[in-house]
């Protein structure tokens, strides 16, 4: 290339330059036009620069000039025409207001607390005040005092979390029975939720540590009539009043007689209303009163024992237990309040 070529190259960019950057309406349209005019990679005066090396030697120093020439100028019109640009064009949206809220989350009861708390505010109404005993219990106080025979089932190693030394984790409420009668006189009415554990498969039906609501009635006089009497007030308060009841015979170590109640209840599942069994109760045995210190010739009492899962089951309708202990929020947000 001669030098008289170069010139002309770099005249005509020079030339080119200022109407195509002033004709640059937009941001993106002036990044197209620079990149065309002095672009690193592919830009006309990078062409231009790289045909130096095939000029004659005494030609270099001046079109090495005339070509920083042009660039520091078209470099100057760029950069005004960009200030230009950039005030005319509107704020980049730095805030979507279009964009729909996150939703502010609230932490809500378990429908099983939501249970418990329920009926204990109904049974405080009907005079009963809330007891509480430790999980880890002794075994007396949870087979032995409660007049299980020393050879019942319910003790065996594959029902009972024993934790040595006489200790286990209780398999139900019914020990805070005998540790309230131990510790307070009658009249005693008293209702004790927590938790119990068994040995037990986590399956729909069943899990291994589950929620018990126990009650305990003991003064002179009372009779299994004050147990019917108070346990469908509880049902009417908890289902409504046009829910039936039913008291059916069962049997427990620690009552006598022994009975389950059940209600009639609409499940939603198409299939109409069933009896659904709700507890167990009966009558304290009198050996259970002795046991803990009470005169059974002088004292009797009633005592009940509901699982809070199974009644947040039957009234919601749920197919399986094991949605109530696990922690998804999609489940478990429908029963916030
Ligand atoms: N403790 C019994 C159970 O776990 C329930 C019960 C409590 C029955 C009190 C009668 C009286 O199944």
């Amino acid at each position: 290339m001669t030098i008289e070529e170069f010139r002309s190259l770099c005249s005509a960019l020079a030339a080119d330059a200022p109407p195509r950057i002033a004709g640059a309406a937009t941001l993106d349209a002036w990044t197209d036009a620079r990149n065309e005019l002095v672009g690193r990679t592919a830009g006309r005066l990078t062409a231009i620069m790289s045909t130096l090396g095939t000029l004659p030697p005494e030609s270099r120093r001046e079109a090495g000039q005339l070509a920083n020439a042009v660039k520091v100028e078209i470099e100057r019109l760029l950069e005004a025409r960009q200030l230009e640009l950039a005030a005319s064009a509107p704020a980049a949206p730095t805030l979507d207001r279009s964009m729909p809220a996150r939703a502010s989350w609230h932490g809500a009861r378990h429908p099983v607390t939501l249970v418990i708390d329920e009926i204990c505010a109904i049974f405080r109404e009907l005079g009963f005040t809330i007891a509480l005993g430790p999980e880890a219990e002794h075994e007396w106080y949870n087979f032995g005092a409660l007049n299980f025979p020393d050879n019942h089932p319910a003790m065996d190693m594959h029902d009972t979390l024993y934790l040595g030394e006489g200790a286990l984790l209780r398999t139900h409420t019914s020990p805070v029975q005998v540790r309230t009668m131990q510790a307070y006189p009658p009249p005693i009415r008293v209702l004790a939720p927590g938790n119990v554990y068994r040995r037990d498969f986590f399956d729909a039906t069943h899990a291994p540590a589950f929620a018990q609501l126990e009650g305990l009635a003991i003064d002179e006089g009372i009779g299994f009539v004050d147990l019917k009497a108070t346990l469908n007030e509880f049902a009417r308060r908890f289902y409504g009043g046009t829910r039936r009841t039913r008291f059916g015979p069962s049997y427990f170590p620690f009552t006598e007689p022994s009975a389950q109640m059940d209600v009639e209840i609409d499940l939603g599942d198409g299939r109409g209303t069933r009896w659904v069994e709700i507890l167990g109760c009966g009558m304290v045995h009198p050996a259970v009163l002795e046991n803990a210190g009470l005169d059974s010739t002088k004292y009797t009492g009633w005592a009940f024992g509901m699982g809070p899962g199974r009644i947040a089951m039957s009234r919601h309708g749920l197919p399986d237990i094991r949605l109530l202990y696990d922690s998804d929020v999609r489940f478990l947000e429908q029963f916030a309040e």
